[in-house]
């Protein structure tokens, strides 16, 4: 059975700030996503929350990019709007772009991370989602889990794997994307994939069948909108086990928390804390930035779980030391490389604060 699995993600206000998600926005989408499971336009769905986004979860068999499927998560988003407006929610509808639905929701706010699949036997997959970060931040836990023998062995003992995978990588600012094979591309690809503002992962795809093994959402906010409306915080779908990575391969790169871009103002770097969903509120600094996981099987299409996979004390350490990491970075207060520089800056005062000096700056 071919199934297709979209997640579609909004910020449509946050409480309290941008911390956290307004248990009443949560309880419309639900009712949203029942709506179509009952017409029938929905195999399964699950909503979540990772932070201050909705994270609406949905399976169908009506293909990726499709517009039915679309209008409805933006429909979706539009309702919980409103209920983020009664509720005076900070940003109410911060993260929807425009006032008219063209048929696909890319381009217009939302993040969409879309895989269309034979459903195995049995068909493990992961969704991770992260909040006050941008899209590019798989890009390092993609490489770990799909190029690197260090943290997936199955890439060296699994026969069906050791053939390795293909990275579909976007250069999100010059709108082209390049396929690198690893593991004989590695090193040109991580001259790119090493720059993840700029270059992000989109997808990955086993090299003996062509299956798809994980994608990403890489929709940049700032560049769709041309001005600082929020953080991309995105997600991304991993199929696991068989010839794809175990659970624990596809886990394990988190017990690194990696230098993101986001955290407060979304200018600043910081480290990504694997957390269980119930935790996923970031507030020191607005942050540090989050990442959640749900494991889902998949049973004719139907969403079993979900199970929340960092709700487990084997990802302590990492957060332990996410918060040291979140306190080391801390005290480089408003100096790089703790901010952005300042072209990748989400806000800036730079060109006011130019203006007002430009006349009190000589020549050396
Ligand atoms: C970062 C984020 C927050 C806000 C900050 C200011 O992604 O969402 O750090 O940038 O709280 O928010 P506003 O400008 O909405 O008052
Ligand atoms: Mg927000
Ligand atoms: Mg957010």
């Amino acid at each position: 059975m071919q199934v297709t699995l979209s997640v579609i993600k909004a910020d449509v206000g946050g409480f309290v700030g941008h911390s956290s998600s307004h248990p009443e926005v949560l309880d419309k989408a639900r009712k949203s996503m029942d709506k179509a499971k009952k017409q029938g336009m929905l195999i399964d769905y699950h909503v979540t929350r990772c932070g201050d986004d909705l994270q609406l979860i949905m399976t169908h068999e009506m293909g990726e990019n499709n517009g039915a499927i679309h209008k409805l998560a933006w429909d979706t988003f539009l309702e919980c709007t409103e209920v983020a407006k009664r509720l005076k929610l900070h940003g109410a509808g911060q993260d929807l772009l425009s006032d008219a639905f063209s048929g696909n929701v890319k381009g217009m706010g939302p993040g969409v991370a879309e895989m269309q699949f034979e459903e195995r036997e049995a068909e493990t997959i992961i969704i991770f989602m992260a909040d006050k970060t941008s899209s590019g931040a798989w890009n390092l836990p993609l490489y770990k889990m799909f190029a690197d023998p260090f943290n997936t062995i199955g890439l060296v003992i699994a026969s069906n794997m050791h053939k390795g995978f293909s990275f579909e990588v976007h250069d999100v600012k010059g709108h082209k994307k390049i396929v690198f094979h690893a593991p004989e591309e590695i090193y040109d690809m991580l001259v790119f994939m090493g720059a993840p503002s700029h270059y992000a992962v989109k997808a990955v795809y086993h090299r003996e069948t062509g299956e798809i093994a994980a994608v990403s959402s890489t929709e940049r906010l700032s560049l769709i909108a041309g001005r600082y409306v929020g953080k991309d915080d995105p997600v991304c779908v991993v199929r696991s086990q068989g010839q794809f990575p175990a659970v624990g391969e596809i886990l394990e790169p988190f017990t690194m928390p990696t230098l993101v871009e986001g955290w407060m103002r979304g200018s600043h770097h910081g480290p990504l804390m694997p957390v269980a969903v119930e935790q996923s509120n970031p507030s020191r600094f607005d942050g540090p930035p989050r990442v959640i996981s749900l494991g889902f099987q998949i049973a004719n299409g139907m969403l079993v779980g979900p199970r929340d996979m960092f709700d487990d004390p084997s990802f302590d350490d990492a957060r332990h030391l996410a918060n040291q990491a979140a306190e080391y970075m801390r005290r480089h207060g408003p100096f790089e490389p703790h901010r952005l520089p300042l072209e990748e800056m989400e806000y800036t005062t730079m060109p006011q604060v130019m203006k007002k000096l430009e006349v009190r700056f000589t020549d050396l």
